[in-house]
């Protein structure tokens, strides 16, 4: 009698009478197992000759993969490195990648797809229940361990020997200390640096498009100009970091419209200079409304009022952008009468 008149006999065996972990509620497991569904076999578990068919099939991927390995092998061979082949719709491309890719990706995908079929269809999909053990060591073995460690102990005589406990505590305390000796490398700390920026009394102001000095008759009202100190250069090696706290906002206010009674001190005829940037997240100020005397920032919208005081009267900016005290020189030069009298910036530097 044929396998297939007798399917029984292609059938996997079974383990055990029951099909998972199958059991009642009772008073120490109040709820039932149902274990498995039933198991359902396969065409190729009762019939030989889909058996055969899977078979055929994945031995048939497995020889084209074979065919593409050499393929691959050939076409590195064979192919010019410079060949070139008009493959639709990509175009021209290499001819050898393309051979390589081709073949190499085939021989994959092939042994891929004949395992995967092989498992789905001939290697047993008998269901099985592995049962999870407790995670917790039993107490013969937990008692066998601590023993192990009182022994261990024992033999290392730590507690007879003063003089290496001693030692050896003080090592394992010190250690943690070369960790904190490389904070060093953090440093230098900032000091009083991000307080001070490179202006100075009788440092000239400088405009920063033509790079000439500033003369008081330059400012118009309504007019906004950038400013930077004089000796400060496009090619010295800290620009960017001395122009990020020293650049200017100069502007010209009729005297009469200038609010707050220090701006108007520290300004001369109108012409006064503020930093340029934003107190907020320090972000270059470039736009001025004339009208409103109002400096926005492109930011994050932070508005200041520029004739009083510049204040914020809009967004998220913290504090007031800081006026620098200016006068006019000999020549009639514009000119830094000392420093900023507040860290110019966000208002983080404050706390600094
Ligand atoms: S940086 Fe100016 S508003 Fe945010």
């Amino acid at each position: 009698m044929s396998s297939q008149e007798n399917p029984e006999e292609n059938l996997p065996a079974q383990h055990g009478t029951a099909h998972g972990a199958v059991s009642v509620a009772d008073e120490k497991h109040p709820f039932a197992d149902p274990g498995l569904p039933p198991h359902e076999h396969r065409v190729q578990d009762i019939d030989e000759r889909a058996a055969k068919r899977s078979e055929r099939t994945v031995a048939l991927l497995f020889t084209v993969s074979m065919l593409a390995t050499v393929g691959f092998i050939a076409s590195y061979v064979t192919i010019d490195i410079d060949q070139s082949a008009y493959i639709w719709p990509i175009g021209h491309i290499s001819a050898l990648n393309f051979a390589l890719g081709c073949t190499l990706g085939l021989a994959l995908f092939c042994i891929g797809a004949g395992a995967v079929h092989w498992a789905r269809t001939l290697m047993s999909d008998e269901e099985l229940v592995d049962e999870r053990h407790p995670i917790e060591a039993p107490p013969e073995v937990k008692t066998k361990v601590m023993a192990d460690f009182a022994q261990g102990a024992k033999e290392s005589a730590l507690g007879r020997r003063k003089l290496i406990r001693t030692t050896m505590f003080g090592a394992l305390a010190l250690f943690p200390l070369s960790g904190v000796v490389l904070l060093r490398d953090l440093g230098p700390l900032p000091g009083t640096v991000l307080r001070h920026t490179g202006w100075r009394k009788g440092k000239l102001l400088v405009n920063m498009n033509t790079n000439e000095p500033l003369r008081a008759s330059d400012v118009t009202v309504g007019s906004l100009t950038f400013a930077k100190p004089e000796g400060l250069e496009e090619h010295d090696h800290d620009f960017q970091t001395q122009i990020a706290k020293d650049a200017l906002m100069i502007i010209r206010i009729q005297p009469d419209d200038i609010k707050d009674k220090r701006e108007l001190e520290w300004s001369h005829e109108g012409i006064v200079a503020y930093s340029k940037i934003c107190t907020h997240v320090g972000c270059p100020i470039s736009l001025y409304e004339q009208q409103t005397h109002h400096a926005l920032c492109p930011c994050h919208q932070s508005t200041f009022d520029l004739a009083d005081g510049a204040r914020v009267i809009f967004g998220p900016a913290g504090h007031a952008l800081p006026q620098l005290r200016i006068g006019v020189n000999d020549e009639g030069y514009l000119e830094a009468l000392g420093d900023f009298e507040e860290p110019v910036g966000p208002a983080f530097w404050e706390r600094g």
